[in-house]
């Protein structure tokens, strides 16, 4: 089959080759899905887990790639759950072999189904932010109807599925990010935009939940903005500071089906909006992730056409 490799870490994207490689087999409770859709996030390449497996051991030759929308090939053994031709999507595990690739094998609990009406290229923009934006809000956020929520990024790929959840779950959003960003971040429902390059983040005043995804500056000063009983929620690493009266969690998002199955449901309803830039073939992947211009958006891969 064809699938992208990276072998180089510090060569970044740039280091990635496009090969041969045998098809892989599905281990025990895995499924072996043939990738119709791939979407890939450029800071994996600093992320350990590209490189070694939990053991710490070298695993490149690795295939990147994490989020996928395809169709389920062969069941491993004792796999349950899901069934051979079903249309399915989620998210796979970091140490292993991702899905820039024909087929990838992959925990059938990491994925759901994926409606018919929803195109391939859809469903593989969809892990990442949607269920880091679910899990920060909801799981990590405890976030209730008529709270107030800063929403940091509000225009970028995490930031614009949480600046949507939450205002439909009744919060009062607050997006920041540059003055490009302002009129997307109130189209996607933020009633407020804080330009982080001109305005003060502390005239914002106190706020129920912080979602970080800057940490730095920015997330040092955002803990003080932290209501008594709030929360700030990061996805930048350990947060620097933590608020003086309520909580600060950091996490890594997780595949969830059922999660999954909230955030397609969304989709499907147009309750949710997801932010598609490049969409781009297996054979031109590499030129993709290696724009000669900033693009804004999620490049996917359509590895079937
Ligand atoms: N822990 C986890 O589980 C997890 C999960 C998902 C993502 N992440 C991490 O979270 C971060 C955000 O991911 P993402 O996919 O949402 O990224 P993204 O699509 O690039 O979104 C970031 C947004 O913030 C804006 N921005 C960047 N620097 C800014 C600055 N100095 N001032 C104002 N606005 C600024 C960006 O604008 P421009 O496009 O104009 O720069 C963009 O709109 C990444 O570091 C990612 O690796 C972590």
């Amino acid at each position: 089959m064809k699938a992208i490799v990276v072998t180089d870490q510090a060569a970044g994207t740039a280091g990635m080759t496009l090969v041969e490689r045998p098809k892989p087999s599905p281990a025990g409770n895995d499924v072996l899905v043939q990738v119709h859709a791939s979407g890939f996030t450029p800071d994996e390449l600093t992320w350990p887990s590209s490189w070694t497996d939990r053991l710490g051991r070298d695993r490149t030759p690795s295939v990147p790639g994490h989020e996928l929308a395809g169709v389920v090939a062969t069941l491993g053994y004792g796999t349950t759950g899901l069934s051979v031709g079903q249309r399915v999507f989620g998210l796979t595990d970091w140490t292993r072999d991702g899905t820039l690739a024909e087929y990838t094998a992959v925990e059938a609990r990491n994925l759901a189904p994926l409606p018919g009406d929803v195109d391939f290229t859809v469903g593989a923009s969809l892990p990442i932010s949607g269920l880091t934006a679910w899990q920060g809000l909801f799981q990590h956020g405890r976030l209730q109807a008529g709270q107030s929520v800063l929403v940091h990024g509000a225009a970028g790929g995490v930031g614009s599925v949480v600046t949507q959840l939450a205002r439909e779950a009744g919060a009062h959003v607050i997006g920041t990010g540059r003055a490009a960003h302002r009129q997307t971040a109130l189209d996607l429902g933020a009633q407020d935009f804080v330009d982080l390059e001109k305005d003060a983040l502390e005239d914002v005043g106190g706020v129920d939940l912080v979602f970080d995804v800057f940490g730095g500056d920015v997330g040092r000063q955002s803990a003080g903005l932290v209501r008594a009983g709030g929360t700030l929620v990061t996805i930048a690493g350990p947060p620097e500071a933590r608020p003086a009266d309520g909580l600060a969690i950091d996490f890594v998002v997780e595949s969830d089906r059922a999660q999954l199955g909230e955030i397609v449901r969304r989709v499907r309803d147009g309750r949710l909006r997801t932010n598609i830039g490049t969409v781009s073939t297996l054979d031109d992947a590499v030129a993709a992730f290696n724009p000669t211009e900033r693009v804004s958006g999620k490049t996917i891969i359509r590895v079937r056409p």
